[in-house]
């Protein structure tokens, strides 16, 4: 996205106080997605990112936004998409990692056999964090036996300091605010 383009972008994720806790300031892609030539615009800035991983076998995305943002990436690429799910929704067996939220733990799954050993994968999500959900799922990826290409953000929240716990992965995010 050049920069007039970003801002445009920008301005079509709205940001909500106090949801879905009080104190935490919730990024609503839903007018993005609403948006024919701003999504449109976004899976293709995608495709620029993958384009500079080099080959990408398959796209994997985190529930739940990373759905929406990495299927259609994955047909413009044409490969396929592996959806990277919330404990408990997907029939076993399953692939699963663990990981630490601020309170309690959480864990993602990937269908059993579902990932080809040593295929190179996109992660995709809308919102990099604290990094823990993208850091569980390229974990997972390689649990599996696949390749983390590289991992792809529309939005990077900086001041929370994901990339740390990415770091020595190649990351890349379409914007960012402090
Ligand atoms: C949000 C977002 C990322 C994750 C980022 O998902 O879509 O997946 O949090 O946070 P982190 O970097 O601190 O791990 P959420 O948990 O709200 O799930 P949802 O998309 O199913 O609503």
């Amino acid at each position: 996205l050049g920069p007039e383009r970003a801002a445009q972008v920008r301005d079509l994720i709205t940001d909500v106080p106090d949801f879905p806790l009080p104190g935490i300031l919730f990024r609503d892609i839903t007018p993005l997605l609403a948006d024919g030539p701003a999504l449109a615009d976004v899976v293709e800035a995608f495709a620029g990112v993958a384009d500079g991983v080099g080959s990408v076998d398959v796209v994997a995305g985190m529930e739940a936004r990373g759905f929406l943002l990495g299927a259609p990436l994955a047909t413009r690429l044409g490969v396929g998409f592996l959806p990277l799910r919330k404990a408990g929704k997907l029939p076993p067996p399953t692939e699963r990692v663990e990981y630490e939220l601020e309170y309690g733990s959480a864990a993602i799954e990937l269908r059993a056999g579902t990932l080809t050993p040593g295929a190179r994968v996109l992660l995709v999500d809308d919102v990099l964090a604290t990094g823990g959900t993208a850091q569980a799922a390229a974990r997972l990826v390689e649990q599996c036996g696949g390749v983390v290409a590289g991992l792809a953000f529309l939005l990077e929240l900086v001041a929370l300091g994901g990339r740390d716990k990415l770091r020595d992965r190649t990351v890349d995010t379409l914007l960012r605010v402090e």
